[in-house]
């Protein structure tokens, strides 16, 4: 039986600034998908509890949101509640910041710089929340999530709050048990990271110099869902994409990055289906000419069939 009866679509209309048929394409930054059945905006935890958890009880589908940096929305949309996670408070100990999952990673960088810590500058290259880089273990210039992690505050579903240390999480190459495991469907609250006292005007300095780099390499200023595909084991997507003469590449308005062969790049107007399409033939023609598989890196959310 659908979950779409009277009394889950009355709790759904009652929530605290619900929308219906809300656009999602905005808030990612592909600027791609189609509409959340109903969506809504929390900053408070026990909202975000009560919502995932009344979610769980009705078997309404549910979907949390950060910054939708690494998500292809389907062009139908998604079905059920869509959390937008917007917590993005942070407390600074000593060497230790905790930090809200709604936090963007580009400012924590910026933040724990102010307070003369180093050790995070990679995070000026990570697109995304807090909470979604702990979900996917994000990383940029050789160091990731896992490096910095000392615990996260979580919730699961029907178990309630708890915390998980960074071991916990089985944090591993873009994954986690978050995202792939026995932690799956459970929501990031907040993470504390371990840093080092130093000179944060010299993080500062590296963070523009490493900016500038992916300025470059990197078509940053365009809608994009960063990396598309996941680096295979010692060698590089965009290497093997260029190599297969595939930049360039297009399908309606999305097109294989000419700067950089991981990215896809909407150039206005893209659907998910052009996207789709298009990684689906990329895939197939490195698979034939190298014989690689190349993984997504980008997750599929939404109604695709
Ligand atoms: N290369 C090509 N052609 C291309 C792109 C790259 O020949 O079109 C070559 C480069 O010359 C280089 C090698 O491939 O020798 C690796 O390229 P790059 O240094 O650009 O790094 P990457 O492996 O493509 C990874 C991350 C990026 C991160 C950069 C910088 C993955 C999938 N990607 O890219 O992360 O910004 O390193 O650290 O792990 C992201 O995850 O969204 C992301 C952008």
């Amino acid at each position: 039986m659908s979950w779409r009866k009277k009394s889950n679509l009355d709790w759904l209309r009652g929530l605290a600034g619900i929308r219906e048929d809300e656009p999602l394409a905005t808030r990612t930054s592909f600027g791609i998908g189609g509409p959340a059945e109903f969506f809504v905006e929390v900053g408070r935890v026990e909202a975000i509890e009560r919502m995932v958890t009344g979610c769980v009880e009705r078997e309404i589908p549910y979907l949390l949101l950060g910054a939708g940096t690494n998500l292809l929305i389907a062009d139908a949309g998604v079905e059920g509640l869509v959390i937008r996670v917007v917590n993005r408070e942070h407390v600074i100990e000593g060497t230790r910041v905790r930090a809200g999952a709604g936090l963007k990673m580009m400012r924590l960088a910026r933040i724990v710089a102010d307070a003369d810590l180093r050790g995070f500058e990679f995070a000026i290259g990570v697109p995304g929340t807090v909470g979604g880089a702990v979900y996917q273990n994000a990383g940029c210039w050789g160091k990731e999530m896992k490096d910095v992690l000392v615990d996260v505050h979580g919730f699961v579903p029907g178990k309630g709050a708890q915390t998980w240390t960074a071991n916990d999480l089985h944090l591993a190459y873009r994954t986690s048990a978050l995202r792939q495991g026995a932690l799956h469907g459970a929501l990031v609250v907040d993470a504390m990271v371990q840093l080092e006292r130093g000179d944060g005007e010299e993080a500062k300095r590296t963070m523009a110099k490493l900016t500038q780099e992916r300025n470059e390499t990197q078509p940053i200023k365009t809608k994009n869902c960063g990396s598309v595909f996941k680096n295979p084991h010692g060698d590089s997507a965009g290497r093997l994409v260029q190599a297969a003469g595939l930049k360039g590449l297009r399908e309606g308005k999305a097109v294989v990055s000419t700067l950089h062969g991981n990215f896809i790049v909407n150039e206005g107007g893209a659907k998910a289906k052009d996207v789709a399409g298009l990684i689906a033939k990329v895939k197939a023609e490195v698979k034939r000419r190298f014989n690689v598989e190349l993984e997504t890196e980008v997750e599929f959310v939404g109604r695709w069939k």
